[in-house]
């Protein structure tokens, strides 16, 4: 794609040589990252933050990243804080605000709502999250991760074997996990899930015609067997008819340390796209793999500001001017 000026709103957008290109500028950008370079690269460039769904990670690193490029980051959360909650419309709400500021990120409950803040947007959309459709950068720094975790350069990545785990239907960020990942050869995925919370089958056909290998299965043991990299979902309980609902499937496929190291090979990387629902002790990734070596959810978490930097200096075409402008703290 042509990043400069573009929106980015779902991972179908993305080549593999995009994917390069946008883990190229974030290794330049690690250091920034990291605090030991400065760089004010957007300076006078302002972000419009608007997440209209709880977020932490999303929300926090998207306003870091283009804080530590050197922009001004305008946040908004929750409807009730915005003149939607007097009927205003995304139309009257884009346009508007798109006329303030030189980016925008959005993270909206409803399929298809940050495409139209995209359609009547003068300036670049990221999407941040839309419903139970696409998370394209949660996707783009999960594969960040596992290229760092594996220590797999992306034209080592054919072949690979992962599970995807928990709730594969209403799940945004991996199912544009696996569309990113079918972008590779010779894939062999492991969904595990319930029945009825199994990757929709439209995504399921879509990676069985790009030539990859599907394992549909229930049973938590089959599905972690083999693989080389785990990812543990959360039930989306918001997306279900009611929280009675989900608790039908809250704890199915717990991991904790002892079903991690009975089943899964050594060297498995241990990852999620956060947030863990710890409210009972069935949480899907236990507090007991905490200080596992292999549990890489903080290092993902982490690898979401280098990502996120990276893909507002493409839209904002100032790549080519990371690496003379960066300082000593
Ligand atoms: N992974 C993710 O999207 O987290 P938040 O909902 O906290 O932004």
């Amino acid at each position: 794609m042509q990043f400069l000026g573009s929106h980015l709103l779902s991972t179908e957008q993305l080549t593999l040589g995009d994917i390069d290109t946008v883990f190229q500028t974030a290794r330049l950008l690690e250091p920034v990252a990291r605090g030991e370079k400065v760089t004010r690269l957007l300076e006078g460039a302002v972000l419009a933050n608007l997440f209209f769904e709880p977020s932490t990670r999303t929300r926090i690193s998207f306003g870091s990243a283009f804080s530590r490029l050197g922009g001004r980051v305008l946040d908004t959360t929750g409807f009730e804080f915005s003149s939607f909650a007097k009927g205003e419309s995304i139309y009257d709400t884009s346009r508007v605000i798109s006329g303030y500021v030189d980016v925008m990120v959005v993270r909206h409950p409803r399929l298809g709502a940050v495409k139209e803040f995209a359609e009547a947007s003068g300036v670049p959309v990221i999407n941040g999250g839309d419903g139970p459709g696409e998370h394209p950068t949660q996707a783009l720094l999960d594969l960040y991760t596992l290229h760092k975790e594996l220590g797999r350069e992306l034209h080592q990545f054919d072949g690979i074997r992962i599970a995807l785990v928990g709730d594969l239907k209403y799940g945004r960020a991996v199912k544009s996990l696996a569309r990113l990942l079918s972008l590779f050869k010779g894939i062999t995925f492991h969904l595990v899930a319930p029945d009825e919370l199994q990757m929709p089958s439209a995504l399921v056909q879509h990676l069985q015609a790009c030539g990859h290998q599907v394992l549909q299965t229930s049973d938590l043991a089959t599905g972690l067997h083999g693989v080389q990299a785990v990812y543990s979902t959360r039930i989306q309980e918001e997306r279900f008819p009611s929280p009675e609902d989900a608790d039908r499937f809250r704890g199915s496929y717990s991991i904790n340390r002892a079903v991690f190291e009975q089943h899964c090979q050594p060297g498995t990387v241990l990852m999620h796209p956060l947030p863990r629902d710890n409210r009972s002790e069935h949480c899907e990734l236990n507090n007991d793999l905490n200080s596992h070596p292999q549990l890489a959810i903080f290092r993902q978490t982490d690898n979401g500001i280098p990502v996120r930097m990276a893909l507002f200096a493409l839209v904002m075409g100032v790549q080519d001017q990371i690496t003379a402008s960066l300082q000593d703290p």
